[in-house]
């Protein structure tokens, strides 16, 4: 297999962090990996928010803390917050959120860092944090990820492939 492919399938969802910091290049690298993910007529309609600051993250945990499962948001270094403006692109948003934060999840992978993902977009948690954050509310949150180095080395499994798939 090639570096995509086992990228791929060895990025794992990381929850528990370490304290240790991260530094800025590998960030903006993963922010970079971000910025390149495909988008509805390559609209690119993402705001990406980093969040160092503690008591911030503190705070973005309670407000996640109500309707989804939370692990990891004050425990990772940094949090990224992925956020699609609606304004410039009212109908893909979560799918070109979604492609950002996986380009970025499965770049953080391939730089020796764990990364979480939390799905808030649609949920209670989304309208917290915009209030947090005092975000316009043409901006949509798609999803929190922390990011860090991990502190655990979880297992995953998938369905078989003989599962979803149908020839026709
Ligand atoms: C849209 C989306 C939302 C998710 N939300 C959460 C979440 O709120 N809390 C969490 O712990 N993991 C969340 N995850 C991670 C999934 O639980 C994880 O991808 C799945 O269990 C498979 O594990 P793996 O990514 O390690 O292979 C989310 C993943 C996606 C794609």
């Amino acid at each position: 297999m090639n570096e995509v492919l086992n990228a791929i399938k060895n990025r794992r969802t990381i929850r528990r962090f370490k304290p240790d910091p991260v530094d800025d290049d590998r960030i903006r690298m993963i922010l970079e990996a971000g910025r390149w993910a495909p988008s509805f007529s390559n609209l690119q309609p993402w705001k990406f928010i980093i969040v160092r600051d503690q008591n911030l993250k503190n705070e973005l945990d309670k407000a996640s803390r109500e309707c989804v499962l939370h692990l990891g948001i004050n425990e990772a270094p940094v949090v990224i917050l992925v956020c699609v403006d609606r304004r410039i692109d009212p109908l893909h948003g979560i799918e070109a959120g979604a492609a950002a934060a996986q380009n970025m999840a499965l770049a953080g992978h391939s730089l020796g860092l764990g990364v979480g993902w939390i799905g808030v977009w649609g949920t209670a948690a989304e309208i917290a944090i915009q209030k947090l954050l005092q975000l316009p509310d043409t901006t949509r949150v798609v999803s929190l990820l922390p990011v860090g180095h991990a502190d655990e080395s979880p297992q995953s499994s998938r369905k078989s492939l003989d599962d979803l798939i149908q020839f026709r």
